[in-house]
């Protein structure tokens, strides 16, 4: 009997077997770089106010990369396409591009590189006076145990309670869509592109189907 044909899916996982997932980091770090190069250099959209470009470019590629890891499991499903290899990297990636818009918030804008004693407390101070701020530190700091625990040794010493643990991705990501429309000023599409695109993603998580049968249990007697 005649072989299989591979189907489109598995021709592509056989090509991404031989990416490295370490190029996500070389792609990302390049790429924070060369943003802070043209910053420096005020070329381009950086010609002026540089520093809130650069800001703003570094939040943009974070929420990008934590949509992004949001989208592999679906993707999975659906299509049978995998980049499960790449979700770490992916979720790392999106933790560097925060801290570095948090770095640019604290040394740069606020002056931290200056006067680091008070940038911090102008972090304090702004993080209570506006909303959005206080919402982007929450998402960075709920961040911040993921990303200390994105290695094999936390895998297998947190088993079950990893997994459980990096559900709070699930609020990361929504609290990162709703800082950026709270900052938006007047309405603008593009942050609520992003909060609809991350509840369709979510929903897509959730099982409906065993939700509503334990909602009418009298059904499944
Ligand atoms: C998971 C964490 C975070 C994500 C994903 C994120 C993402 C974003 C995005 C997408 C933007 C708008 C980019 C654009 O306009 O194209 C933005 C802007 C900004 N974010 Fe964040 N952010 C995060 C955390 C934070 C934190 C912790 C701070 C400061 C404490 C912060 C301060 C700012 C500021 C100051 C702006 C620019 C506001 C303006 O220009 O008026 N963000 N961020």
């Amino acid at each position: 009997m005649a072989a299989k044909a591979p189907t489109f899916a598995q021709r592509i996982n056989k090509g991404l077997r031989r990416v490295p997932p370490w190029l996500i980091y070389v792609i990302g770090f390049a790429w924070m770089g060369w943003e802070f190069w043209r910053a420096l250099s005020a070329i381009g959209p950086y010609a002026v106010e540089p520093i809130n470009v650069l800001e703003r470019e570094y939040g943009l590629r974070a929420l990008q990369l934590l949509v992004a890891g949001l989208v592999v499991t679906p993707l999975m499903r659906w299509t049978r396409v995998s980049l499960i290899r790449f979700r770490r990297a992916i979720g790392l990636m999106a933790f560097y591009f925060v801290l570095a818009h948090f770095a640019v918030f604290v040394l740069l804008d606020l002056g931290g590189f200056f006067d680091p004693g008070y940038a911090l407390a102008q972090v304090w101070t702004e993080t209570i006076k506006r909303p959005y701020i206080t919402v982007g530190m929450a998402a960075l700091v709920l961040l911040i145990p993921l990303a200390l625990t994105s290695n094999d040794w936390a895998m297998r010493r947190m088993r079950q309670g990893w997994k459980q643990m990096h559900r709070l991705v699930y609020v990361i990501v929504p609290l990162a869509g709703v800082h950026f429309l709270w900052l938006a000023k007047g309405f603008q599409i593009e942050p609520i592109l992003y909060l609809v695109g991350t509840a369709l993603l979510l929903a897509l998580r959730v099982d409906w189907r065993g939700l509503m049968e334990r909602k009418s249990p009298n059904k499944a007697a």
